[in-house]
């Protein structure tokens, strides 16, 4: 049931402050401050040599958030795919190495394919789920679920939310038992998890204001979004809702790519959208809004109080989310993102549950 809302899309997106903290409570212990995974993993990440990442549509865009995480917390090199091209392109996968498998409903076909093809090269297989009595849980070595409750929605909203969790925790446990990350490290890390669904509320907060621009959003043709870091799945992750469920064309980029083509689509009728945590990467971010800027193009910036103080172009709405440590922004971030999908996929008048020609569980090939 929808309970209040008019759709299960945006009943969803209101309950990740709960159900990310459901899942983060599944993966961490509140009294240790450290992270405890809900499974006990059959090999030692200290002789994972590499990773594989495989996944479809928006559950690939957690798995490429984690792609950096891996490599941050653990230096653990991660490959990523989507699960279409992983089980054809006949990877050479080392025995013994590990292999990640994400997945909402636990039934995509690519996925379940790819999962099948690791574990006949030898790899350890864990799968992301959120439907744990799904093929691909049955199926994969550990289970790590999500517990973001059925997602009824297409667009998948609260069940990315919670890969991301759970990716997190896993990240910092690689990091822990590689020795790259010490108590100290592993206790910041998991501080800042712990504050992601207090953060949540505040973007929701943000609601009236998306709701608002989304009426300018409804009169583009396309949308550019672009981010850099984590910022950049992030990016691919906004243009995707959009198209899936206003019919607005979208895409997303890493900001750093603009002048490498899309700078050429810029003009005033199409607006941009950069998601720009004030990070390391923000001064590279500004300059690519600075082209964006130069040529009439429209920006609607997501970031923070001190990134909209130092960025020093002007935008056509600044959406100022709260400070907080680098590692949750992707969290934090999809809430603005999936509400401005939402609001202009109710103004364009689509079927926001249902959108056309889609499916929620993408059972064949
Ligand atoms: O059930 P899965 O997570 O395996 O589904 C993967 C994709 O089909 C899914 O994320 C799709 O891209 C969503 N409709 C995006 O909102």
């Amino acid at each position: 049931d929808k309970a209040n809302y008019r759709h299960f899309m945006a009943k969803e997106i209101h309950e990740q402050p709960e159900v990310v903290g459901h899942t983060l409570a599944r993966y961490v212990d509140m009294a240790t401050e450290q992270v405890s995974l809900p499974a006990k993993l059959p090999f030692d990440f200290a002789n994972i040599g590499r990773v594989s990442i495989t996944a479809c549509g928006t559950a690939s865009y957690a798995g490429f958030v984690a792609k950096y995480w891996f490599e941050r917390f653990a230096r653990l090199p991660v490959e990523l795919d989507v699960a279409s091209e992983f089980r054809y392109r006949e990877a050479p996968l080392r025995k013994g190495d590990l292999a990640i498998f994400i997945s909402q409903s636990g039934e995509t076909a690519d996925t379940l394919a790819a999962l099948r093809y690791a574990k006949a090269q030898g790899l350890h297989t864990i799968s992301v789920v959120n439907v744990t009595t799904s093929t691909i849980a049955r199926e994969s070595e550990t289970v790590l679920p999500t517990l973001a409750g059925p997602e009824i929605g297409v667009a998948s909203t609260k069940a990315f939310t919670c890969q991301l969790m759970v990716l997190a925790a896993v990240a910092v446990a690689a990091g822990r038992a590689r020795g790259e990350l010490n108590a100290e490290d592993e206790t910041k890390l998991v501080h800042a998890l712990i504050e992601v669904p207090r953060l949540m509320s505040a973007a929701l907060a943000l609601e009236p204001q998306i709701e608002k621009l989304a009426r300018d959003i409804a009169k583009a043709q396309d949308v550019l979004y672009l981010g850099r870091g984590t910022s950049y799945p992030l990016a691919l992750e906004g243009a995707l809702k959009l198209k899936e469920i206003s019919y607005i064309h979208a895409e997303g980029y890493a900001a750093g790519e603009l002048k490498h083509g899309p700078i050429a689509l810029i003009d005033e009728k199409m607006p941009v959208v950069v998601i720009a945590p004030y990070d390391r990467v923000f001064e590279k971010t500004v300059s690519n809004m600075q082209e964006v800027a130069a040529r009439g193009g429209r920006i609607v910036l997501m970031t923070d109080a001190q990134g909209a103080r130092e960025a020093t172009v002007q935008s056509l709405e600044t959406i100022v989310l709260p400070d907080m440590p680098a590692t949750v922004t992707p969290l934090v971030y999809a809430v603005p993102v999936q509400l401005l999908a939402y609001h202009t996929a109710v103004i364009m008048g689509t079927d926001v549950d249902q959108p056309r020609n889609l499916a929620k569980s993408v059972t064949v090939e």
